[in-house]
C-alpha cells in the first residue's frame, strides 16, 4: 500500500477553507491506529473517553496523565499519516498555566501533534501559553464530558439564547487565544453550522450536525460495541459490512461525501 502524505495543521486548515470534510475517530492503541490510518482517517483522537471504553469507568473524570501518555505512545507507534490529538485529562490543566504546560509537554513527547482542552473563557490563558510554547491546541465546547456533573448530565448545550451566545463568545475567544481546531459536542445543528462558517479554523462535530468541517465519533460506538444505549448521533457503521476495515472506510467515505451525519436523523 502506498503511504499517504502526513496530515499537517496547514492541510487541515486548508480542508476547512475548501469545504473538504475531515474524518476523525477516537483511537487508543497501535493496532487500531494502523487500521484507521490505512483506511484514510485524517485525525486520531486519543480521547479521555478511554476511561469508559478501555477502563470501564462511568465517566472520563478518573482518567490520569499516565494513562493518557501510555495510550498516546501506543497510537503514535501504530500511526504513519494521520494527525494525532491527545486529550488533557480532568485535573491536568485546571490548577495553573505551569501545570497545563508541563502536562501538555508530556503528551507531545508521547507522540501527540496537538492537545485538546475542554471549556472556554477561563481556558484562554492556558491556550495562549501553550500556543506560545509551540504546542497546538484543539478546544472543545458544547457538552464537555469532564463537566458532566456541573452540566446536569448528557444534555444538548446552547439551545437557549444565552447558552448559545456564551458558546459563540467562547469560540471567538479561543480562536483569538490561538486554538487551531475546535470540537463542538451535542449542540443544535444551526448553532454549530453558523459557528463553522464564521471561524477560520476546522470545527469538528459530534452530535452537532453536518454543517461542521468534519465529524468525530468514539470508535467503539461506530463499531456498534457501545455498552448500553447508543447516543442518537451515532451510526452503526458495521451494519452491512463484514469487517472492521470496511466499516472504517465507509465512515471516511460517508463523512467526506456528506452522507454522515444526516441532520434529520442524527441532529438536534
Ligand atoms: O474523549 C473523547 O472521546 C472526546 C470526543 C467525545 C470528542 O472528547
Amino acid at each position: 500500500m502506498t503511504e499517504r502524505p502526513r496530515l499537517s495543521l496547514h492541510r487541515l486548515k486548508e480542508m476547512h477553507a475548501r469545504g473538504e470534510k475531515i474524518a476523525m475517530l477516537t483511537c487508543y492503541d497501535a493496532t487500531f491506529a494502523t487500521v484507521l490510518d490505512q483506511a484514510g482517517v485524517d485525525v486520531l483522537l486519543v480521547g479521555d473517553s478511554l476511561g469508559m471504553v478501555v477502563q470501564g469507568r462511568p465517566t472520563t473524570l478518573p482518567v490520569c496523565m499516565d494513562a493518557m501518555g501510555y495510550h498516546t505512545e501506543c497510537v503514535a507507534r501504530g500511526n504513519r499519516g494521520a494527525w494525532v490529538i491527545a486529550d488533557m485529562p480532568f485535573g491536568s490543566y485546571q490548577e495553573s498555566v505551569a501545570q497545563a504546560v508541563g502536562n501538555a509537554t508530556r503528551l507531545m513527547q508521547a507522540g501527540a501533534h496537538m492537545v485538546k482542552i475542554e471549556g472556554g473563557g477561563w481556558t484562554e490563558p492556558l491556550v495562549r501559553a501553550l500556543v506560545e510554547r509551540g504546542i497546538p491546541v484543539c478546544a472543545h465546547l458544547g457538552f464537555t464530558p469532564q463537566s458532566v456533573f456541573a452540566l446536569g448530565g448528557y444534555r444538548v448545550q446552547g439551545r437557549e439564547q444565552d447558552g448559545a451566545e456564551r458558546i459563540r463568545r467562547d469560540a471567538v475567544g479561543l480562536v483569538a487565544a490561538g486554538a487551531s481546531m475546535l470540537i463542538l459536542e451535542l449542540m443544535p445543528v444551526a448553532l454549530a453550522t453558523a459557528l463553522t462558517a464564521s471561524l477560520p479554523i476546522p470545527v469538528i462535530g459530534i452530535g452537532a450536525g453536518a454543517g461542521c468541517s468534519g465529524q468525530v465519533l468514539v470508535l467503539q460506538d461506530m463499531l456498534n460495541l457501545t455498552v448500553g444505549k447508543q447516543p442518537r448521533f451515532v451510526r452503526n457503521f458495521m451494519d452491512g459490512e463484514s469487517d472492521i476495515q470496511s466499516a472504517i472506510r465507509r465512515f471516511v467515505a460517508d463523512v467526506k461525501d456528506g452522507r454522515f451525519p444526516i441532520d434529520a436523523v442524527h441532529g438536534y
